[in-house]
């Protein structure tokens, strides 16, 4: 029960309850066959919603809940997507089948010794065969990036399917699936609508799946014409509210915390509470909290843990993207004539950058020719820099 900086869970787990009962009723109601489709800006909660989701849903006897985070990729090839899920897959189920190994290790035993530790198991024949083949493809199939994505998500369903349970497959940051490689060339696209076919003819597995930025988001699954339209409960996840973030301090910190904090952390973190965790984290164990405390906290926490969350992701854009952000964070500017104005380009320029910037997930746009940061919290590193 102390601040956190990774993903909350049961009780550091603060509000959304109505979302989290929504997700949990409707997913474990065999009569419905919809999963989830969530969006959310950086750092907003989504895998602490899709973990607390997983978390209450294992409660179920007869459903397999299996989370996955396609950042867990770090060469993004089918390959490794294929392998490393299936890992993951054949470890969730492993208590069902009695299963007592890693299922780590039976990617490195050799076909005799893999044969005979799938004849100890009491399943059936389809399922032993299932594991099998994706555990020892043949060559020549190992060039079929479908049929590799299709064995994986056949596996889940064959397990869904013996052991007579619903399989949710949460897949954390699903549009990076869009990077996927295969020898070399992106296959994302492809991958995605394959994914999406087998998910319309699966039965027993049903898919929950969340990203951070909006562009990507909508190609995946929230334009009519991509590949998941109408197949998921779009749900957004906005910040948490003022009396929420008051919630998670006073749980954290246990004790009164005065409203002037309270206020001060809330204009800070905007209701983010990746923020409220780490500002909260400083005031661990402080007898006396008052605000001239948080904005010490804050400034170290911009000076400190900004520069590495904030240095690397502005360095990447190219110089005009950042000197538009500049000045839009310290001239306070958010329509494209003003901040044209301030940089002297015109404003198609601008414009063209700033949309630019919406497709990176830097900035949302609120009117026309009108762009706020994602990020509040960016903006006000922005400001503190020379
Ligand atoms: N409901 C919540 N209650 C308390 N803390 C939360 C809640 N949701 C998120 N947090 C905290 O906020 C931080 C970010 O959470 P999380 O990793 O779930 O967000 P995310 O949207 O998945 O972030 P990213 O964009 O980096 O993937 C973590 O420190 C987590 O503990
Ligand atoms: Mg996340």
């Amino acid at each position: 029960m102390a601040f956190t900086l990774i993903p909350a869970e049961g009780s550091d787990f603060i509000n959304r309850k109505e979302l989290l009962s929504e997700m949990v009723s409707t997913l474990s109601n065999s009569k419905l066959h919809m999963g989830f489709a969530l969006y959310g800006v950086r750092r907003v909660g989504k895998t602490s919603i899709l973990k607390e989701t997983s978390r209450q849903l294992s409660k179920h006897k007869m459903i397999v809940p299996i989370y996955f985070s396609l950042w867990s990729l770090v060469e993004n090839t089918v390959e490794e997507f294929a392998k490393k899920l299936t890992i993951t897959i054949i470890d969730a189920y492993s208590g069902q089948i009695g299963f007592t190994h890693k299922a780590k290790n039976l990617f490195e035993a050799s076909l005799a010794l893999l044969k005979e530790l799938l004849q100890s198991l009491s399943i059936s024949l389809k399922l032993r065969e299932e594991i099998e083949i994706i555990l020892t493809m043949h060559p020549s199939e190992k060039d079929d990036a479908g049929l590799i994505i299709e064995r994986v998500f056949s596996l889940a369903e064959a397990f869904a399917q013996e052991t007579k349970t619903r399989c949710i497959l949460l897949l954390d940051e699903f549009p990076s699936l869009m990077e996927l490689k295969k020898d070399n060339n992106q296959i994302g696209e492809g991958a995605i609508k394959l994914i999406r076919t087998l998910h319309e003819t699966q039965k027993h597995t049903l898919l929950c799946i969340s990203g951070s930025i909006k562009k990507t988001m909508e190609i995946t699954a929230f334009h009519p014409g991509s590949a998941f339209y109408k197949q998921f409960i779009n749900r957004k996840i906005e910040p948490l509210e003022k009396q929420h973030i008051k919630e998670l301090l006073i749980w954290n910190l246990k004790k009164e915390v005065p409203e002037a904090v309270i206020e001060k952390v809330w204009n800070f973190t905007r209701g983010i509470p990746f923020y409220a965790q780490a500002i909260g984290r400083q005031l661990e164990g402080m007898n006396k909290i008052n605000v001239e405390i948080v904005n010490r906290a804050i400034k170290s926490f911009l000076t400190q843990e900004g520069a590495i969350f904030f240095q690397e992701q502005f360095s990447q854009l190219s110089s005009k993207e950042r000197k538009i952000l500049d000045a839009m964070a310290k001239f306070d500017l958010i329509s494209t004539s003003e901040i044209a104005m301030q940089i002297n380009e015109s404003s198609t320029t601008v414009n063209r950058f700033l949309l630019y910037l919406e497709e990176k997930g830097v900035l949302d746009k609120v009117d026309k020719g009108k762009f706020q940061f994602q990020d509040p919290v960016f903006k006000q590193w922005l400001q503190q820099q020379n």
